[in-house]
């Protein structure tokens, strides 16, 4: 996958390329820091006030009123200050630390997506935490287990410990997730996680890729291993090679059931403070850095470059990629699946 797109002044944030008059821009830019540095102040002065007359609300923050700057009133809730079990966040005891979950499906980027975040030295996320049964077969073991997540206790090859500015994993949403919503929205909602959900818009290349990757975890035809995910373009052309013949007969009600469940998802978490983000946006160089600059100023996080080494399986046309190629076309002809044929693209 190619790296090395978005550009970033060191420590500097992203101001968009001058379109009109740069100095007009300037005033403006000057304006609105000066704008926003008054609104802090008031807002610090506030909670100062709040904090001596009322204990309104009992956040941990309100102990430590404007404690990082620039922290906005609205965020409050989402901004926290665990303090782990199992070691001391030394030096980074108090930076404010961001809950959040990636909602979304098999095959739709996220481990690829989970790689470009954890390049972030801010960000920890700790993988397909709730792929393991026990962990998800009731509310209580799914609960135990985000907390010791957010409490920065959970250890995994992604857990930056101390220095982490945001912790959280991915979540299928046939983990549990869709099984246990209401109470899973409620720990969001009361513990201030915020969701990431990543869908893939283009559901037949989904259907491709769950269809040859199930048939590798039987086949492993990496080496007599199976692959997910890989780093190379020669794997990624190994694996590549096996077309999946898809069933014409259930075709649409399998995409049908794909959407349902996307929309339920969202409808489930609507009041969850979210982003939606779609794969095909990012990997789409006209798009990708404006969304991934998008989800870092979602997790409040300082925005950098971010990488991944892991390469695409399947590319080029949809027809050089399954057998029955000619059923598929005559079954998606006409109906609004139709448009799956021509989003295409090339990385
Ligand atoms: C929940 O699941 C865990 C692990 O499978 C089990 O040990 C525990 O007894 C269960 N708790 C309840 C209340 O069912
Ligand atoms: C990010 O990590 C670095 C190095 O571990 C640390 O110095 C810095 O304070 C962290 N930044 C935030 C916003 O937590
Ligand atoms: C296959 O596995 C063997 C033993 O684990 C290893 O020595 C070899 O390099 C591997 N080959 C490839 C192509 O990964
Ligand atoms: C295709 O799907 C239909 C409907 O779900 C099913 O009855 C049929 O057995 C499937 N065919 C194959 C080859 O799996
Ligand atoms: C996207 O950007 C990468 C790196 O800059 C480049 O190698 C690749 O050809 C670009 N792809 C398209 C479709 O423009
Ligand atoms: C990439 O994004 C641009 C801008 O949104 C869009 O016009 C273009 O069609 C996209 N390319 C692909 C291959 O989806």
């Amino acid at each position: 996958m190619a790296n090395d797109l978005c550009f970033f002044n060191k420590g500097t944030f992203i101001i968009k390329p001058p379109k009109k008059s740069p100095l007009v821009l300037r005033m403006i830019v000057l304006a609105f820091a000066m704008i926003c540095g008054v609104y802090i102040c008031l807002i610090c002065l506030n909670q100062i006030n709040t904090h001596t007359k009322t204990r309104l609300v009992n956040f941990p923050v309100i102990e430590r009123p404007c404690h990082a700057s620039g922290i906005k009133k609205w965020e409050i809730p989402y901004v926290h200050y665990p303090k782990p079990k199992t070691y001391s966040r030394a030096e980074c005891a108090d930076n404010p630390v961001k809950f959040f979950a990636i909602l979304s499906m098999q095959r739709s980027g996220s481990g690829w997506f989970e790689t470009l975040l954890n390049s972030h030295i801010n960000v920890s996320s700790n993988g397909e935490i709730f792929s393991v049964k026990d962990r998800r077969s009731n509310v209580s073991s799914i609960v135990k287990t985000l907390d010791k997540v957010y409490n920065l206790d959970w250890f995994s090859s992604a857990s930056k410990n101390e220095c982490t500015a945001a912790v959280g994993f991915k979540w299928m949403l046939n983990q549990g997730l869709m099984q246990h919503h209401k109470e899973i929205a409620d720990y969001f909602n009361s513990r201030g996680v915020s969701a990431i959900f990543l869908f893939r818009r283009n559901l037949l290349r989904r259907m491709i890729s769950v269809l040859a990757n199930s048939y590798d975890q039987h086949a492993k035809t990496l080496n007599r291993t199976h692959k997910s995910h890989v780093h190379s373009l020669e794997e990624a052309e190994e694996l590549s090679k096996y077309k999946p013949t898809i069933n014409a007969t259930s075709l649409i009600p399998d995409l049908k059931l794909v959407e349902e469940r996307t929309a339920k998802a969202l409808e489930y978490f609507k009041i969850t403070r979210h982003i939606i983000l779609y794969y095909e946006d990012l990997i789409n160089n006209s798009t990708k850095c404006q969304k991934l600059i998008d989800v870092q100023e979602f997790l409040r996080v300082p925005p950098r470059d971010l990488k991944s080494n892991q390469v695409k399986i399947h590319k080029g046309s949809l027809e050089k990629q399954v057998v029955n190629w000619n059923d598929v076309q005559k079954t998606l002809t006409g109906t609004p699946y139709e448009s799956f044929f021509h989003s295409d693209y090339q990385i």
